[in-house]
């Protein structure tokens, strides 16, 4: 009766869905339309590439592959002269608080996220060590809703899916965490990510005895 946590990094960790969306808001300022928030939910969970593609989709927008890219690149640096920026204060509520619980009852953890950005912003943060492993954008070649982020993470942990248990801020991260069998934790707006087997505001509300429940169902 075991069990490991995987963890999404961007909305659940950290909150880099506002340094998304600024350096993508750029790039559609530049090709003149509006990007708004709004559009940028479609965005969480899913790979640069595809965002470059929905993101286009939104100003109707057709271009080369080379222009792409070259667009590619373009947002990258300006994502990462945010990054560059952060710090532990931009650990979001509840995080350290639950990997130190998790090490206090020796449940490992992994890092399982679509960002290819993911270990510098774990270094950023100062949570890169903390993890039994990371599997990033760079190590994946199949984008959540595809269950190979997480299946890569349960290997890391050694355990099979049905003992991982994973935390997601994307529909499309409940999505791959269903498809991979695991037990899927959805952090943020109940309705929005209402396929969660369970469903919390943020990580400062899950209850301290929640693993110890999940061991036993399990
Ligand atoms: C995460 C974020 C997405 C982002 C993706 C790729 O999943 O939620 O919004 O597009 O990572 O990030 P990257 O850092 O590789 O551009
Ligand atoms: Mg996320």
């Amino acid at each position: 009766n075991k069990i490991g946590v995987i963890f999404d990094l961007d909305g659940v960790i950290v909150d880099t869905a506002k340094y998304h969306y600024l350096a993508w808001k750029e790039l559609a300022d530049d090709l003149g339309f509006e990007f708004t928030e709004k559009h940028n939910e479609l965005l969480k969970g899913v790979s640069r590439v595809r965002s470059l593609e929905i993101l286009l989709g939104i100003g109707n927008i057709s271009i080369s592959e080379e222009k792409k890219q070259e667009y590619l690149v373009s947002k990258n640096e300006e994502y990462l002269g945010y990054i560059t920026k952060m710090g532990a204060n931009e650990i979001l509520p509840g995080a350290s608080e639950l990997l130190d619980a998790l090490d206090n009852v020796g449940i490992k953890y992994v890092l399982g996220s679509a960002s290819k950005n993911a270990p510098l912003i774990l270094k950023q943060i100062g949570l890169y060590d903390r993890f039994a492993g990371i599997v990033d954008g760079n190590s994946v070649s199949k984008a959540k809703p595809d269950p190979e982020v997480f299946l890569i993470g349960a290997e890391k942990l050694n355990l099979t899916p049905k003992q991982c248990v994973v935390f997601e801020d994307a529909i499309a991260g409940i999505e791959a965490a269903k498809n991979a069998n695991m037990i899927s934790v959805g952090i943020g707006d109940e309705n929005t990510l209402k396929e969660a087997d369970y469903n919390f505001n943020n990580l400062t509300e899950v209850p301290s005895d929640f693993f110890e429940k999940l061991v036993t169902l399990n």
